[in-house]
């Protein structure tokens, strides 16, 4: 007996790469360039003017997903290209960065080489073939002691220091994800950078993205860092520009998706352009496949289904723990993505009963229906909804109830 010998969906790749639905569609990559970037006039406006004002730097915070480091990152680039010259940093921060690693870049670009500091003391702890090759590139090969003397004043891990080698450069540096920073003190740290930057009315500008704690994070301790952070808070998008990213980018590939399929496009995204991108796309691929550039609701049924599995591990595992432990699964799956279309991010069930009657039928009575959510608030790890208030609820992740939507609207047995 002969194998088969699958293609592994390389043909469909192959069509579905010529097509360039991923370069239009990007959900797991921020927008850098205005032309595939919607709404978010005021924002993009406050950040302009608030780079051009001297002595002034920004703090962007928003959930995430909603589009902080798009806004940031096409604001900066529109500003160095339109209004002033100058260098684009970006540092993408995670648990293992420090304050002194936020700035090896831009310290490079003022004749700083921080790797030389470490290869150099390697060698004061240890051999001499290390030093050799170290002073060999370096073209330092016999003024041993000064040459170390000058390296060891490298103090990147002091504000002022770091202060006075980038006060001088013109450009903007974009430090994202700074709430990954572990140490407080590195953030405390970053704010008195802001605020030496500030005082020598440096041209270079610092744009902070963090979530909301940031900015408390950044500012304790320092009051005065206030006047110099101006703060920017990023609220979820309007129906109105998410739609505009649907029908444009649809429009640039002739794809023709139904009226139907725009709006619940928009209505599961509830906001989050990351969904928006992540929708469409699954559901042009699914459409390019086929051959086929009309998009209707059952396209759009089998892309959930894609971009169900396509979606962040963490919302996926937090939905699956959750029902794993209970007896009536199904119960609870009405119950959730009927919370999910509560317009607050917080609800009494009280408001959940209503809905709950008028869009699917079921009548549940309250102390029933109490009971469930208080257990869907309990166990040992992250629970799915908390207690935000006596008789309130609240998704634990925000973006929960769209990937609820996602994940109950394209399995049958809900719906
Ligand atoms: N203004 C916008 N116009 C079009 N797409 C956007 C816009 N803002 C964000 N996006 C898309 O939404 C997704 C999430 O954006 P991102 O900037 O990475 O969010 P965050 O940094 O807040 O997590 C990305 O796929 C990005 O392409
Ligand atoms: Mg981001």
């Amino acid at each position: 007996m002969k194998l088969a010998n699958g293609s592994f969906g390389l043909d469909n790749e192959a069509l579905i790469i010529k097509s360039g639905i991923r370069n239009v569609f990007t959900p797991h990559i921020p927008i850098d360039e205005i032309s595939h970037f919607f709404g978010r006039e005021d924002e993009a406006t406050r950040l302009v003017s608030v780079i051009n004002s001297p002595g002034q730097h920004i703090l962007l915070y928003g959930d995430r997903g909603v589009g902080k480091t798009s806004l940031a990152k096409t604001t900066c680039k529109l500003i160095l290209h339109k209004l002033q010259r100058g260098h684009f940093f970006e540092k993408r921060c995670d648990s293992g960065d420090s304050f002194s690693s936020i700035f090896v870049e831009a310290l490079e670009k003022c004749g700083i080489d921080l790797s030389f500091r470490e290869a150099t003391q390697t060698h004061n702890q240890g051999g001499g073939a290390v030093l050799n090759a170290v002073f060999a590139k370096a073209d330092l090969s016999s003024k041993r002691e000064t040459k170390t003397t000058i390296v060891t004043t490298f103090k990147p891990d002091s504000p002022s220091w770091v202060a006075n080698h980038l006060k001088s450069l013109s450009g903007i540096m974009l430090i994202d994800e700074a709430d990954a920073l572990q140490d407080e003190s590195d953030k405390k740290k970053i704010a008195e950078l802001i605020k030496l930057l500030s005082d020598h009315k440096s041209n270079f500008k610092l744009v902070v993205v963090g979530i909301a704690a940031t900015g408390e994070e950044l500012t304790a301790g320092h009051p005065s860092v206030e006047r110099c952070l101006k703060e920017v808070s990023l609220q979820r998008m309007c129906d109105e520009d998410l739609k505009k990213i649907i029908l444009n980018g649809m429009n640039s590939l002739n794809l023709r998706p139904d009226d139907s399929v725009v709006e619940k496009i928009v209505d599961i995204s509830a906001g989050y352009p990351h969904f928006t991108h992540l929708i469409s796309l699954k559901c042009g691929e699914a459409a390019i496949v086929r051959g086929n550039k009309h998009i209707t609701k059952d396209v759009l049924k089998s892309a959930l289904n894609e971009a169900v599995k396509d979606s962040e591990g963490a919302l996926q595992r937090m939905l699956e723990s959750t029902l794993r432990v209970l007896n009536t699964p199904q119960e609870y799956k009405f119950l959730l993505l009927t919370a999910s279309y509560c317009n607050t991010p917080e609800f009494r069930s009280s408001e959940l009963r209503e809905k709950l009657k008028s869009k699917f039928g079921v009548i549940v009575d309250s102390q029933t229906l109490s009971r469930r959510l208080t257990k869907l608030t309990k166990g040992s790890e992250k629970t799915i909804l908390y207690k935000p208030a006596r008789g309130c609820f609240q998704f634990t992740d925000p973006r929960m109830p769209s990937f609820l939507k996602m994940a109950l609207n394209a399995d049958d047995d809900v719906m």
